[in-house]
């Protein structure tokens, strides 16, 4: 029976692709103005879920009520239509326009023949005036930071008269004061009545921000409920089905001889006069703020930037690192912050991109050995539990998490001397995060210096010996085990002065 006081009702859903069961038989149910989280492992279907609603996927079986009507998406539009707004992760803005000219793409009002700027112009600054903002409809796109193209895009569904906003991921590339932006922005939304419907893996946000849970697993509802009195550990364990582990997972060890030393390492505007020193087995953290120059550095220190000031030493002897190719020889490996963008050939299959850095080792003469490259992904495929069907499907069929995963793959199989982490959990569930901090963990037994850059206070007390946290291009202190402590961390970063002792 529909149940009046549900906006929409999503009832038995099922669906498979080839032989893999993703959906079975979930219900999902959201009420006006309500912020539903959509919460569940890397894999657990929730995306499917709303690419389904959203009519991009049809259901294999099940049905949609919407405001208590049955209802029939034969693609994206006919969901627009229904006032259902999906907004992806990577952002669908188009740079070089206007945000006035993006709001009204392909739906153009024209006076005559003419464009008719001014009253586009007018139409959306109405729909920021009513989310509270005070924007600029003529201000390009390009010039706008994260959050507020998040805004345009959810102006744009409201601009549509959307009912129901659909956020997949929306705060993974957001910084703290940005995360806000978009958080009063829903709460605004809400109290005007529209269901907002959130997929993250933050968990702390989900708490913050959302009225109620749902929580899919391996294609099944677990459990739902109101967040108001429910923990993040709550949270985990209906995600993985048992208990997570929050305990300090770094152990005092003896750590093997310098593998990488920076001295006086500068490369204006970026960063100035870093010095470091990692060594064999240790895993360094570095933390701050967005925008401190550590992702620079690293990327200098991976030969990316093509430049850098000062001297690197590597295992004790100077060397210049001009290029990857050059620091990919020296045997330094680097994972990329957002495989989006940087970490995955989108168009190669996940062997392809599970086994890019490897290639030359397996050269027999002119020929690559296809039956070693393919050995060596299936061990790294099994221990890292990649979850995924054939491994000549494209990498896009897989879900975020296990996309992050393969990009593993591809650095495990090459066994570098050091390895830098950019924020390697980002978008990945709390079970796949032990995973991947087990092999973090394996890696620097073996004797592997480990980086990690992390924007997570717990991820590098977690995990770390030592943390340096950077300010404005410097680093502003350095932490032993025993001295990491979120308040202190945080205090470094946003001041960039040393802890009090
Ligand atoms: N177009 C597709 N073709 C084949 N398999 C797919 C396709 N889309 C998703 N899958 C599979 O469906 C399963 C669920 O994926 P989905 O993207 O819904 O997960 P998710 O819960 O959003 O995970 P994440 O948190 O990692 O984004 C995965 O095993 C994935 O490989
Ligand atoms: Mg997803």
């Amino acid at each position: 029976m529909p149940n009046a006081a549900y906006k929409l009702e999503m009832r038995g859903i099922c669906k498979q692709f080839d032989h893999n069961v993703v959906l079975k038989g979930v219900d999902f149910c959201l009420k006006p103005g309500e912020i539903h989280a959509l919460i569940g492992e890397n894999g657990a279907g929730k995306s499917t879920l709303m690419n389904i609603l959203g009519g991009v996927l049809r259901a294999d079986a099940g049905e949609i009520v919407l405001d208590g009507q049955p209802v029939h998406f034969a693609g994206p539009a006919d969901s627009l239509r229904a006032g259902i707004a999906f907004i992806h992760q990577e952002l669908n803005l188009v740079n070089d326009l206007a945000i006035y000219e993006n709001m009204f793409i392909g739906r153009e009002l024209r006076k005559g023949w003419k464009l008719d700027a001014a009253e586009m112009c007018r139409r959306s600054r109405e729909v920021f005036e009513r989310i509270g903002l005070d924007i600029d409809p003529r201000r390009m796109v390009r010039d706008l930071d994260a959050s507020y193209k998040q805004i345009v895009e959810i102006a744009r569904a409201l601009l549509q008269e959307a009912r129901i906003i659909i956020m997949d991921e929306p705060t993974t590339s957001l910084t703290e004061v940005e995360i806000a932006r978009v958080f009063d922005m829903m709460r605004t939304l809400s109290a005007q009545g529209v269901s907002i419907v959130f997929i993250s893996h933050k968990l702390k946000e989900v708490l913050s921000v959302c009225h109620c849970y749902t929580v899919l697993r391996d294609g099944q509802m677990v459990a739902h409920g109101e967040t108001r009195g429910a923990t993040t550990e709550q949270l985990a364990y209906h995600m993985v089905g048992h208990d997570v582990r929050v305990e300090k997972l770094q152990v005092e060890k003896r750590l093997g001889a310098p593998v990488l030393e920076a001295k006086d390492v500068s490369c204006e505007p970026w960063f100035r006069r870093i010095s470091f020193c990692v060594r064999a087995g240790e895993i360094l953290g570095f933390t701050g703020l967005l925008g401190d120059g550590r992702s620079e550095l690293f990327q200098a220190l991976f030969g990316a930037l093509g430049r850098y000031e000062g001297a690197v030493e590597l295992e004790g002897k100077p060397v210049r690192i001009a290029n990857t190719t050059r620091a990919l020889e020296l045997g330094i490996g680097y994972v990329p912050r957002n495989r989006k963008e940087n970490g995955i050939v989108r168009d190669l299959s996940i062997l392809e991109n599970g086994s890019l850095v490897t290639l030359d080792r397996f050269q027999r003469g002119p020929l690559l050995d296809h039956g070693a490259i393919r050995r060596a992904f299936d061990v790294q495929r099994r221990d890292l539990h990649i979850k995924m069907g054939d491994e000549s499907d494209l990498i896009t069929s897989l879900s975020g998490g296990n996309q992050q995963k393969v990009v593993l793959a591809k650095w495990l199989t090459a066994g570098p001397k050091v390895l830098i982490f950019d924020n390697p959990t980002q978008g990945v569930d709390v079970g796949a995060k032990e995973e991947i901090y087990d092999i973090i963990l394996r890696l620097a037994q073996q004797g592997v210096a480990i980086v990690i850059l992390s924007s997570e206070a717990q991820e590098i007390i977690r995990l770390c010996d030592r943390a340096l946290v950077m300010y404005h291009g410097a680093i502003a202190g350095e932490l032993d085990y025993t001295q990491m402590d979120e308040t202190v961390m945080m205090h470094m970063a946003t001041s960039g002065e040393p802890a009090a002792q």
